[in-house]
């Protein structure tokens, strides 16, 4: 049995750190990263309605599960509610349509994607955008009937833990006073460049666990930076004085910092790198020289308001105030 080092959530359940992240992975390049990567022994999957990639995950989980490689207690799954489904009544039918295509009866974590809720035309119109490419946004957006909703799926055993991602301190402040049941996890950008020390230091008074998505500076993201966050040469001289890539140093800065990582990867050697963090420690000074290279807002990669345009404009766009 693969043993991966965990941290726990409020209410006990136990989250492995590293997970395997699937944004933008699909269909033939997901099978195979799942499959290799439970070999490698991930047993942490991170994916999302939006990813449409749950169908071909749960395919290769449940092959496992029904062989026999695997038990459905050593997984732990985290999807996500997409924005067109943020309404309390909307809740239950995506979270049904996810555990359908994933093959499962419940999953550990289930997240609200993002705090903006917009209106598809159906089920499937994940993206929705007007004649102008517009995204059409559901102004009522009512966070804690939502919540209501998804504390709910917890009430009825589909979901283990909730939580949320890409939620700003007001809007996690306003969901504790409201709330029956806690969010669990806050999964959002974290990384080097980006670290996030004001919305760790509120989720940490609720304690809040926190997950970090991007938490290799998304070096796919063209960014007109000089350097990415792999190439920063604080974490490169690291890397080559501990014989380690600047992967694994970047991702070994998040373990020590108890953040959950779930780097993404297709690539069989980058993700069985990505899981060899765990035979080696960084020391004080080096955690301090990572820790000085955060730029705060300026090293923020994901931008909302270019893929998603207008979305400014929604009561709940949650990046008007700086945490
Ligand atoms: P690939 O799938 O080809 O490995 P993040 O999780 O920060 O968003 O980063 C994911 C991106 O980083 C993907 O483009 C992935 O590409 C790449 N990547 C994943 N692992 C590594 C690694 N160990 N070294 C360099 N790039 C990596």
């Amino acid at each position: 049995m693969s043993q991966v080092p965990h941290i726990t959530f409020c209410n006990g359940q136990k989250i492995p750190i590293i997970g395997l992240g699937t944004w933008q992975a699909r269909d033939e390049e997901v099978r195979q990263a799942v499959q290799l990567a439970l070999e490698c022994g991930y047993r942490h999957f991170d994916t999302a309605t939006l990813y449409q990639n749950e169908e071909a995950i749960g395919d290769v989980l449940s092959k496992w599960i029904s062989e026999g490689k695997v038990a459905r207690e050593e997984l732990f799954i985290t999807t996500k509610l997409p924005t067109i489904g943020n309404r309390a009544e909307d809740v239950p039918k995506f979270l049904t349509t996810s555990l359908k295509k994933l093959q499962l009866t419940y999953v550990d974590l289930y997240l609200i994607h993002f705090p903006v809720g917009c209106k598809g035309k159906d089920e499937n119109d994940l993206q929705p955008r007007d004649s102008e490419g517009k995204v059409v946004l559901d102004m009522s957006t009512d966070h804690k009937s939502l919540w209501k909703a998804m504390e709910e799926q917890v009430d009825a055993g589909r979901a283990k833990s909730i939580g949320i991602s890409n939620f700003n301190s007001e809007q996690i402040e306003r969901i504790m006073k409201f709330c029956r049941i806690q969010p669990a996890n806050h999964q959002v950008e974290i990384h080097a460049f980006h670290q996030q020390r004001e919305l760790r230091a509120v989720c940490h008074k609720h304690n809040i666990t926190m997950c970090a998505y991007g938490p290799l500076g998304a070096p796919y993201k063209e960014k007109t930076k000089e350097k990415t966050v792999l190439q920063d040469p604080v974490v490169t001289s690291i890397a080559a004085r501990l014989g380690k890539t600047p992967a694994q140093i970047l991702l070994r800065h998040l373990i020590q910092l108890n953040i959950v990582v779930i780097p993404k990867s297709s690539n069989p050697e980058r993700l069985k790198q990505n899981f060899q963090v765990f035979d080696f420690k960084l020391s004080d000074k080096d955690m301090r020289d990572l820790d000085n290279l955060d730029q705060g807002k300026d090293g923020k990669l994901f931008i909302f308001t270019e893929s998603m345009i207008g979305v400014e404009n929604h009561p709940e766009f949650p990046f008007k105030i700086p945490f």
